[in-house]
């Protein structure tokens, strides 16, 4: 665990922190925008870092499409807080979720391929995850201008860190 900040479930106090946090880069065009609501509802599937005082300087969630297929979603780092593995490691704890779900795919469409790169992740086609193209893909605004580069890991045959 780092010094900095602590990675753990998300909980309802979590909820404006995180709401904050995705839709500053939204605000950006870097992520897209969540409502209080929508991540209220969707808890279970978000994973935070905290820093000592309890704020949220970061985020991830997992979005299933399938029993073996889940999105790494909704990645974001608080400006003050890069560069210390909080994206590392919130991307690890979404991993550890999907693994204990029994996910064994995971994909993300990101417009910070490197950053996944870095963690483990190729890049791949879209074209592979159509669950994902006829629920996101086909309503947004802009997906005839889309910059977002889809990058997947597969989690087979990775174990579950019990102590973790
Ligand atoms: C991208 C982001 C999540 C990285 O968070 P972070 O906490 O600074 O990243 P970490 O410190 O955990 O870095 C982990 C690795 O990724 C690399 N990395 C981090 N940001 C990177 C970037 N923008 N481009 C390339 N590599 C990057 C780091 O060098 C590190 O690699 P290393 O371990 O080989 O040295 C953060 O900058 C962010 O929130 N950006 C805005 C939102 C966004 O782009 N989200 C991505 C999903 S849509």
């Amino acid at each position: 665990m780092s010094d900095l900040f602590q990675v753990r479930p998300a909980r309802a106090p979590d909820v404006h922190g995180i709401a904050a946090l995705v839709n500053g880069y939204a605000a950006q065009a870097v992520m897209l925008p969540r409502s209080a609501e929508s991540i209220a509802l969707a808890l279970d599937d978000f994973v935070v870092a905290a820093d000592c005082h309890g704020r949220v300087v970061a985020c991830g969630a997992l979005k299933q499409y399938s029993p073996s297929l889940a999105e790494v979603a909704s990645v974001a780092v608080a400006p003050e807080a890069h560069g210390h593995g909080a994206g590392r490691a919130i991307v690890s704890a979404v991993e550890r979720l999907a693994r204990i779900r029994g996910v064994d795919e995971v994909f993300a469409l990101t417009l910070t391929p490197a950053f996944f790169e870095a963690v483990g992740y190729g890049v791949d086609d879209r074209a592979r995850y159509p669950e994902k193209l006829r629920r996101d893909c086909a309503a947004c605004a802009r997906r005839s201008a889309c910059r977002e580069v889809c990058v997947s890991r597969t989690l087979l045959a990775e174990p579950i860190d019990a102590a973790a």
